[in-house]
């Protein structure tokens, strides 16, 4: 048997893992294991791809990226959201499956974020015998608790407000650290109570900037002359003030200036404290995968190719009560995980006074 495996999408801690895990298990029952380079396009005809065996995955789990190369353009991108999918023409997946045929694989593992799986399902319905693998830093897929990444972005944030706290103490400034987290706001949540954050904006919280300003106010009045604001690049205001392409956080050439410059420029002019902000963009992406994801990586690559053993095509790996299993990718597609505002974590920083913008402290 020949397994083909791929990733799709941003690149993520972990991801070289997962590669790890597959090689390993399939070695383990004489299998061969082909990697396509640069997500789904490295399937089309000739074909970019590399064999890969123990040796050549030998101390890759360390590393972050990935060895395959990835990437969230190109021929296979499926659109989703708001309801809508749109499918991939079908004389590319068509162009795909000759591939595969050439190369005699007899699965295909796709480890990827909602899009990729998409993308994903549509090649199984297809005919093309697909196990997928979550794959996303914001770890907003609502079939599997956890996702590998979503820890070494979390020690990101950690580090750099570590780093935030001693200068914004020494200056008596509030700082604004800007994360990513377009629709989920997970990293924003976890890193900012993991690293001391005063204030907490996420995109499933609309704030309100005078809560900003008046919890900063009150902190000053209580002794504490320095503020950390973590900021979900997809927050949004109660007001819907920052919907305008200027001050809207997103992505690449649409952004023009994020919602943490927006967010710190309202603190300085609403509270005449001195304020900066700063955005951790990919150094919370990139980098080596803490020790929690690369376990997480190579148990969802074993069980990727368990599933394949036992014949389960169409099954997504997941990770739900400490345990790694399956569910059907289609019931996982389109459906993202979100902070709920009167979820127990919220409100446990709610109870140690962390401000969510949504009301007084
Ligand atoms: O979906 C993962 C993610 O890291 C988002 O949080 C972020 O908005 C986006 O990818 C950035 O993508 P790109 O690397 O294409 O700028």
């Amino acid at each position: 048997m020949r397994i083909g495996i791929l990733n799709s999408g941003g690149d993520c801690p972990g991801l070289n893992a997962v590669i790890h895990g597959v090689v390993g298990a399939a070695h383990t029952h004489g299998w061969e294991v082909v990697g396509f380079r640069d997500g789904f396009e490295g399937m089309l005809p000739p074909g970019d791809y590399m064999l890969l065996d123990p040796s050549r995955t030998v101390g890759i789990t360390k590393l972050g990226g990935t060895i395959l190369g990835t990437t969230n353009k190109g021929h296979f991108v499926a659109k989703i959201g708001e309801g809508n999918v749109s499918e991939v023409p079908h004389e590319i997946v068509e162009k795909a499956k000759a591939t595969l045929r050439h190369l005699e694989i007899g699965a295909l593992i796709v480890v990827g974020g909602d899009g990729s799986l998409t993308t994903a399902l549509q090649l199984y319905n297809m005919g093309v015998p697909v196990i997928g693998v979550p794959k996303t830093i914001d770890n907003d897929i609502q079939a599997t608790a956890m996702t590998f990444g979503f820890d070494s972005a979390v020690h990101a944030v950690v580090d750099a407000l570590d780093r935030l706290h001693t200068t914004a103490e020494s200056h008596k400034r509030a700082i604004v650290l800007e994360v990513m987290g377009r629709h989920a706001g997970w990293i924003a949540l976890y890193g900012g109570m993991a690293g001391g954050a005063d204030v907490i904006l996420l995109p499933e919280i609309p704030f309100k900037m005078e809560h900003v300003a008046d919890a900063i106010r009150q902190r000053d009045a209580r002794g504490h002359h320095s503020t950390l604001v973590v900021v979900a690049e997809g927050a949004r205001m109660e007001t819907g003030e920052l919907l305008k392409k200027e001050t809207v956080g997103g992505k690449g050439e649409d952004r023009l200036g994020g919602i943490g410059d927006y967010v710190a420029k309202k603190i300085e002019d609403m509270t005449g404290k001195e304020t900066r902000a700063c955005t951790l963009g990919h150094l919370q992406r990139g980098g080596a995968p803490t020790a929690l994801d690369r376990i997480l990586g190579v148990r969802f690559g074993a069980m990727a190719v368990s599933l394949i053993e036992q014949g389960k095509f169409g099954r997504m790996v997941s990770y739900q009560q400490y345990q790694v299993g399956d569910v059907s990718i289609e019931e996982a597609v389109n459906q993202l995980r979100l902070v709920k505002s009167d979820s127990e974590i919220v409100n446990a920083g709610r109870s140690i006074g962390i401000c969510f913008g949504d009301r007084p402290v």
